[in-house]
């Protein structure tokens, strides 16, 4: 069974991250180093350059200037006016647009009494913390990674939801090389920014999605036209689904319900490149029915079910189970919508069916990152 785990571990992981025959383009770059596709990458798109004389630098280090005209070029470069408010910046410099930029996008927020730092070394946490600012700032739910183990407890304070964020978003190559204090190499830079890149690219939608704000009256769905009353339950470890579903009850004026586990994954339960790991084990139990915190209120007034979950390892997470075998679903609708890194619904959703036979299931859809807003109301609205 264990095998069984890698091989599909080893075919539906590949989506993480494809490596491209490119040979590098700096002698000090070796065409198979972990960082040699992301060096490239950033090279042809001009958001980071050598050091000269042909050579990429890998183990030196990056100033906090420098960082912050990488982050500049990768938003692609805008026009800026006005002046930062640090104190210790120069005027009229080559990093000046970029760290105003990066200030007035709150990118960065200097290092304390009007700092800025430029010619410090960018430490590791600082890179993650200005990615993490990129991205929005991304809140944790404090109580679900209170127990969080690993890198980002020898984070600073203000660096652990970050730090969190870039594990869970798979940014960091090596955990065991991450040292969240200590200077960040160029290899680091580079590969990170390009993962933080390509994640981007992944979910360059789901903001248009998160900005839904049309009220769910002012909507029409067959559920709504034909008089059901709709829930959204889903299941969501890392957030993904958790968007998707609440956009769903939006459109459809649904009630959400978040399916929660009384014991939390951490992020080590989730790391499917381990197959001991408890989202492993779990998966490969076929008796496995992790426990669920609290209950759907007053279930039988719903005839229609949204069901959302992330696809792990090809299938619907086992918690998943717990739920449809928790409540009869007779007489009730029932369509399942799954995110996932790349893999298809595949046989998730008619797997599950098989623990709630009773309801009506209509065909599973899979979500990804790019789903726009439009795409996700047309497809609610198309439901029969
Ligand atoms: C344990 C585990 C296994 C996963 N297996 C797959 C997989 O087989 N195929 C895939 O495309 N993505 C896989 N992923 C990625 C998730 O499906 C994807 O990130 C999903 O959007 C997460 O949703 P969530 O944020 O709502 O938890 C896996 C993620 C985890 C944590």
């Amino acid at each position: 069974m264990k095998k069984i785990v890698s091989i599909v571990l080893a075919l539906t992981m590949v989506f993480a991250l494809a490596i491209p025959a490119l040979a590098s383009s700096y002698a000090d770059v070796a065409d198979d180093a972990w960082y040699a596709e992301a060096v490239e990458a950033l090279r042809e798109k001009g958001i980071m350059n050598g050091m000269g004389s042909g050579k990429f630098g890998p183990d030196e280090t990056f100033t906090r200037a420098q960082l912050a005209t990488v982050l500049y070029r990768m938003a692609g470069s805008p026009a800026v006016t006005g002046e930062d408010s640090f104190t210790d910046t120069e005027r009229d410099t080559w990093y000046s647009d970029a760290v105003l930029w990066a200030s007035q996008n709150e990118v960065v927020n200097g290092m304390g009494n009007g700092l800025f730092g430029a010619n410090e070394a960018a430490t590791q946490e600082q890179l993650t913390v200005m990615l993490w600012r990129d991205a929005g700032s991304y809140q944790l739910d404090r109580e679900k990674y209170a127990s969080a183990e690993g890198v980002e407890n020898q984070a600073s304070d203000w660096a652990f939801d970050a730090v969190v964020w870039a594990k869970v978003e798979a940014l960091i190559a090596d955990l065991d090389a991450y040292a969240p204090t200590k200077a960040a190499s160029r290899a680091q830079v580079a590969d990170m920014v390009y993962r933080y890149m390509k994640l981007k690219e992944q979910f360059a939608n789901v903001d248009a999605v998160s900005g839904a704000t049309q009220k769910a009256d002012e909507q029409t769905t067959p559920t709504e036209s034909t008089g059901g009353k709709v829930l959204v339950a889903y299941f969501s470890a890392t957030n993904n689904t958790a968007n998707i579903a609440k956009h769903i009850a939006d459109a459809t004026g649904a009630t959400l319900y978040e399916i929660k586990p009384e014991t939390p994954y951490t992020t080590a339960d989730l790391n499917y490149s381990d197959s001991s790991t408890r989202a492993a084990r779990e998966q490969n139990d076929a008796a496995a029915r992790p426990a669920i915190s609290g209950s759907v209120e007053n279930m039988a007034d719903y005839d229609v079910i949204f069901l959302g979950y992330p696809i792990w390892w090809g299938q619907a997470p086992k918690i998943l189970y717990t739920f449809v075998e928790s409540y009869s679903f007779d007489g009730k609708t029932i369509i399942p919508f799954c995110t996932s890194g790349s893999s298809g619904i595949g046989s998730s959703a008619t797997n599950l069916q098989k623990s709630a036979s009773e309801a009506t299931w209509l065909d599973g859809t899979r979500f990804d990152g790019s789903v726009s807003e439009d795409e996700l109301r047309a497809w609610a609205d198309g439901l029969q």
